[in-house]
């Protein structure tokens, strides 16, 4: 395939290939049932995250003809509670002048009434050469979309290469900034400020200071914000070597936190880097402001440069469920957004039990769309955990091992394997005699919070639809286990 025929635009597909795409779309069997994925081809990024006109917007990054990254359109949802989601349709379509191979990344602000979308236009020249455009978009109250004609900043700054993209706007006292990923020439990773007035004339201020001189090779997706007194920026940096159980994903996502940033001076001082997820499939988070003043946060559920099993069947990738952040000692706490439990159907069911060196599976604890919390009170125990989305040989594990201080996700024998080279579990640092685990399992991933939010676990998983088994043990000793399970199906649709 040549690289100019993944950068075409849906009316130049052949005749019957999205027929073609979307039939084997319908006949796949890991099509997800509360999380939002493309209708056919690839999904990656969450774009233009906002609250606007008292409803949540959600636009994201679509190749609507392949699983490949290719000529990339923003899609566009909204919802009235940030759960059940109404399509829109395509939000910004590519191929104009300063977005001729796709409308990249970018983020939304309110202005005068209108919801203004700032987003990279990647462009190539007839010798490949690559030449990033940040564009500006409005959109009206009845979601109406126009693009401005010329683009917001038309150059790259000196110093930095083509890797320069993905603005995120916010507005403090009378000025608009937006922080853009970028690339030094000297191939190191960073961020930069730029300011203005009314979101036409930009000014470039600099880059952000930070103590991460040398930190990957490119910083993605960057999003600046306050919360809870404090500055947070997050971004995605590339080319970051594993170091213990950090860094073991592709390439990584996560934040600084301080200070809030001092614009004139551009600094932000700040603790070590910490990454946001501890699973196996999550990039290129961003975040909003809604009504109610709170710091929503949903993230790509996949890694670029990553082959998926669904790409065989005409899709890839979804988006994770809605998080409400929060600052706690100098940390990000992530929990799943309240309302999600009107996704909860019928009664919920509760076990109770002490487990001693055994493995138990309950009445209705099972399923494949389900949300399940539960809490182990370790008392003698060296392990504890749960072992779900099985069948024989095939199941899903996350494991407290009290003993050695981790807790491990292990996808080894979830079904269909995926990313091996990466490794098949995923683990982080863990005390106490008490652990909660909340999941959200949907037919192809999971999302597991930890301890109300300390550390969340964000992985896709391929199992059979049969491996609906759900089992809790504990090794070595004993534990007081206490469960309860909702069954999960959304109210709407997130297809058209
Ligand atoms: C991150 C990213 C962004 C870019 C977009 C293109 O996944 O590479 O930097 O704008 O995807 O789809």
């Amino acid at each position: 395939m040549t690289q100019q025929h993944k950068y075409r635009l849906l009316e130049q597909a052949e005749p019957g290939e999205l027929a073609r795409l979307q039939e084997l779309v319908r006949n796949c069997n890991w099509r997800q049932v509360f999380h939002i994925q493309p209708s056919t081809g690839l999904l990656n990024d969450p774009n233009g995250l906002s609250y606007f006109n008292g409803e949540y917007h959600v636009f994201y990054q679509w190749y609507p003809l392949g699983t490949e990254h290719g000529m990339k359109y923003w899609y566009h949802l909204k919802s009235q509670d940030g759960v059940n989601w109404q399509d829109v349709g395509i939000g910004i379509k590519p191929g104009d002048p300063f977005d001729s191979h796709g409308a990249y990344s970018g983020s939304a602000i309110e202005h005068e009434g209108k919801l203004h979308l700032m987003y990279t236009g990647n462009t190539r020249d007839a010798g490949w050469v690559r030449h990033p455009y940040q564009c500006m978009a409005v959109m009206d109250a009845d979601n109406h979309i126009t693009k401005w004609e010329q683009p917001v900043i038309p150059e790259v700054p000196e110093g930095y290469t083509d890797h320069f993209r993905d603005p995120k706007l916010w507005k403090q006292d009378e000025y608009f900034y937006c922080v853009i990923g970028a690339q030094r020439t000297n191939l190191t990773g960073c961020t930069v400020l730029y300011r203005s007035i009314d979101l036409k004339r930009w000014e470039f201020i600099g880059e952000l200071k930070t103590d991460l001189k040398e930190f990957g090779y490119m910083w993605e997706c960057p999003d600046y914000f306050q919360l809870d007194g404090a500055g947070v920026l997050l971004f995605c940096p590339q080319g970051i070597a594993h170091q213990g159980d950090h860094y073991h994903n592709i390439y990584q996502s996560g934040y600084i936190i301080g200070k809030p940033l001092d614009v004139d001076a551009l600094q932000l001082t700040h603790s070590q880097f910490q990454e946001l997820d501890r699973g196996f499939d999550f990039y290129a988070p961003q975040t909003l402001l809604d009504g109610q003043g709170r710091r929503i946060l949903i993230g790509w559920m996949g890694l670029p440069d990553i082959s998926y099993p669904t790409d065989t069947h005409g899709w890839a990738h979804c988006l994770t469920l809605p998080r409400v952040l929060s600052v706690q000692d100098g940390k990000l706490i992530q929990q799943p957004l309240p309302e999600l439990a009107s996704l909860r159907q019928g009664e919920a069911q509760h076990v109770n039990d002490t487990l001693t060196s055994h493995t138990r599976s309950y009445d209705h604890f099972s399923g494949t769309t389900y949300e399940l919390k539960c809490t182990f009170d370790v008392l003698d125990a060296e392990q504890v955990g749960i072992i779900f989305r099985a069948k024989d040989n095939e199941y899903s594990v996350i494991r407290y091992d009290v003993e050695h201080h981790k807790l491990v996700l292990d996808r080894s024998s979830s079904g269909v394997p995926l990313a091996i080279e990466y490794e098949e579990t995923r683990q982080c640092n863990m005390t106490g005699k008490q652990i909660t685990l909340h999941l959200f399992v949907d037919v192809s991933s999971v999302e597991i919070f930890v301890n109300e939010g300390e550390e969340v676990f964000t992985s896709r998983v391929f199992p059979s639809s049969q491996s609906e088994g759900i089992q809790f043990f504990s090794q070595e000793g004993s534990a007081r286990l206490e469960a309860t399970i909702w069954q999960l199906h959304p109210q709407g649709n997130t297809e058209k």
